[in-house]
């Protein structure tokens, strides 16, 4: 067991599944792939424009063994998600913000990046041809993911000389084996995710390699996952693993700034907005590992995540707890005002949603 939730299981294993009806045990979804029926993939040259993207169906791709994903890392990825609605509409949440990220990321690590409506549209297009793994109104969601690759073939280190830009999907449920029941975190002194100059504020494949180590150790020790400190005062909270932290200390709600070091989650912006239409104040600040021990809650946010409520952190063998009965009323709050909008419940003021 890796410490996701990853249950989910064809309810008839010898069937084959098809797009008319998925065949899916909806009410154990985990975080694991399940093959769905279609990908988008659309190439360029460096240098140049991407054209003529187009649905294939989902399967593997053939790379050549020196393509510059492969031997130096030229990758980015991305993570939104779509819900279904009651009424039957599909609904995206800022897809355009994960497209403008992306195209940040390709900037740092030289690659060529779809335009914000070629992105916008590959995601549109997968999700409707995947629209029956979609799990049913509060099930789950479908999980999107969108891969920038450099494709083309190198063996001294340069950029690519040819680009893919991928987009596959696979219905999900919770992130955590924990689901929405508070996770128990591990204050990682000696590694550290990132460093000032570097790509931690984009959000590139090696990132996310780097931090498998330590996220495995604090796994095997029984914690959910991996809380980073700043490398060079090693005081300053950071990230998760893969996620944005936040801690509450009355009506203040503070979080990590953005400052190269750590990824600007569009669940992390998007929370701190609904936060302030509900008076709160929110900070965006130096936030020490001081200020975390002494918090009333503490949250970490992420599209995989949510609003993940946190009941612990240890640092330097010393457990904290946080909220005495389950998940604090503040995450919880904040929780269910952003799976509102998510989910379509509430009316969404902001502009946030985009139905299909
Ligand atoms: C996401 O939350 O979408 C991410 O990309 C994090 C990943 C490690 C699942």
């Amino acid at each position: 067991n890796n410490g996701y939730s990853n249950n989910v299981r064809l309810a008839s294993p010898s069937s084959t599944t098809t797009s008319e009806s998925p065949e899916i045990d909806w009410d154990n979804l985990g975080f694991s792939i399940v093959p769905t029926d279609y990908m988008y993939s659309m190439k360029c040259a460096q240098g140049e424009n991407f054209t003529n993207g187009q649905l294939q169906c989902f399967g593997n791709i053939e790379l050549s063994p020196s393509a510059g994903i492969l031997n130096y890392g030229q990758g980015l990825f991305e993570g939104l998600k779509a819900y279904r609605k009651h009424d039957g509409k599909i609904l995206l949440f800022r897809p355009e913000e994960n497209a403008l990220r992306l195209r940040m990321g390709a900037e740092r690590m030289c690659m060529p990046a779809p335009s914000v409506e070629q992105f916008v549209e590959a995601v549109k297009q997968t999700v409707l041809a995947n629209k029956n793994w979609i799990p049913p109104p509060g099930k789950g969601s479908l999980y999107i993911r969108p891969l920038l690759l450099g494709s083309g073939a190198v063996l001294g280190l340069a950029p690519a000389p040819e680009y893919t830009f991928l987009v596959y999907v696979s219905p999900v449920g919770n992130y955590f084996k924990e689901g929405l029941a508070p996770i128990n975190l591990i204050v990682e002194t000696d590694v550290h995710r990132a460093t000032p100059g570097g790509t931690g504020g984009v959000k590139t494949i090696g990132n996310y390699a780097a931090v498998l180590k330590a996220q495995k150790a604090a796994k095997s020790n029984g914690y959910s996952d991996v809380l980073y400190l700043d490398s060079i005062h090693k005081k300053y909270l950071e990230e998760v693993s893969s996620c944005n932290i936040f801690i509450i200390k009355g009506n203040v709600i503070s979080t990590p700034e953005i400052a190269g070091t750590i990824l600007p989650g569009i669940t992390r912006k998007s929370i701190i907005d609904v936060a302030c239409n509900q008076g709160f104040q929110v900070e965006e600040r130096l936030v020490t590992v001081d200020e975390l021990l002494d918090a009333d809650e503490v949250f970490c946010t992420g599209t995989a995540v949510v609003v993940s409520p946190v009941g612990s952190v240890t640092y330097l063998g010393k457990r904290v707890t946080f909220g005495k009965e389950g998940v604090g009323r503040v995450s919880r709050q904040l929780h269910s005002a952003l799976t509102s909008l998510q989910m379509g419940l509430t009316e969404d003021k902001m502009g946030w949603v985009v139905e299909l």
